[in-house]
């Protein structure tokens, strides 16, 4: 596929957008973005790209729309609310939703998309803002074969490993489940870290000795460095990861399945958000500042 085939527009400019976006545009050059908050335009390198004033400005330049948004409702407002892209989107266009959302929001997408003549493909991302930086996110697509053999390319420009997974909401369907190992896995080491002041062996030992055997994990590997430097600077946002394992619940109840140990993991994610870490990192559960966790505990609620 060569780039004047495409006309490419992207939505929102967060962590992760703001380090798709020039991948991206180094292969294939971008026509127009849309953020919400504007000023976001100022603090990136967009020579060259048009910032649209409103999502239905750039629907009307671009034939394939990226989305990189926070969740079900971000979504949803960019394409059917006020100004929202819906306004002025021409059949034949490709939507690459690479927001993670709800089950239920995306196949509700998929399905208003689909009576405009609109392609939605969810394509959520595997990866943080360092695997978006490298080009090494995992992308798992789900919708229509022939309009993901179209964007396929695109996604290679920032995702060495891209997997088709089927029908609408395969991505989803997906990338919530992994997420829900994830946010299970990264509650697992909070509670082995808490018990480090009983055990008088450091946090960084236990870390040490958990990732040499079965008990190792990638998530554990990925954030070591920032549990053991107190760094709870945001990469994936601790809000975010509650987000998901919510929808990962909704998924599974809705499936008949017992979500048991996601729910206890929501649960200690919650406490910590409550408690006001929800714009920290994810890793910011094993801080061991979880008090309210704690009383939760003791309380019987966790
Ligand atoms: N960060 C990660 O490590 C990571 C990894 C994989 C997947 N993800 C997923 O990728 C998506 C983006 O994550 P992120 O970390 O980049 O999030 P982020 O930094 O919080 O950025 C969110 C983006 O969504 C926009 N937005 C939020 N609510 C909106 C609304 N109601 N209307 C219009 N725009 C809205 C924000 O615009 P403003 O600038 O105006 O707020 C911003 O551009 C999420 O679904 C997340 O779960 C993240």
């Amino acid at each position: 596929m060569k780039s004047q085939d495409y006309s490419l527009g992207f939505i929102g400019l967060g962590r992760m957008g703001r380090e798709i976006l020039p991948r991206i545009h180094s292969l294939f050059p971008i026509r127009a973005v849309y953020n919400r908050t504007r000023s976001v335009y100022n603090e990136l390198p967009l020579e060259g790209i048009t910032c649209a004033s409103a999502p239905s400005e750039l629907a009307e330049a671009c034939n394939i729309i990226f989305l990189s948004l926070t969740d079900t409702e971000a979504v949803e407002s960019i394409l059917f609310g006020d100004n929202g892209i819906s306004k002025s989107l021409g059949s034949g266009v490709i939507i690459v939703d690479l927001s993670t959302i709800s089950l239920d929001g995306a196949l509700r997408i998929h399905e208003r998309l689909a009576k405009m003549g609109v392609k939605y493909l969810d394509s959520p991302v595997i990866g943080s803002v360092g695997a978006a930086k490298s080009g090494n996110l995992t992308a798992v697509c789900g919708g229509d074969e022939s309009a993901f053999n179209r964007v396929r390319p695109l996604l290679a420009s920032f995702s060495s490993k891209i997997f088709y997974l089927g029908g609408s909401g395969n991505g989803i369907r997906m990338k919530l489940i992994n997420n829900a190992v994830m946010g299970i896995n990264m509650s697992a080491i909070a509670e082995a870290l808490n018990l480090s002041g009983s055990a008088g062996i450091p946090k960084s030992r236990i870390m040490e000795v958990l990732l040499t055997g079965g008990a190792s994990s990638r998530i554990l590997e990925l954030k070591r460095g920032k549990i053991e430097r107190g760094d709870f600077s945001p990469e994936f946002s601790l809000d975010h990861q509650l987000k998901d394992l919510r929808y990962a619940i909704e998924m599974a109840r809705n499936a008949g399945v017992n979500p048991a140990i996601s729910a206890t993991a929501e649960k200690l994610f919650a406490a910590a958000s409550t408690e006001g870490f929800g714009k920290e990192d994810m890793s910011a559960v094993a801080s061991g500042r979880g008090a309210s966790a704690a009383k939760q505990y003791k309380e019987g609620k966790i």
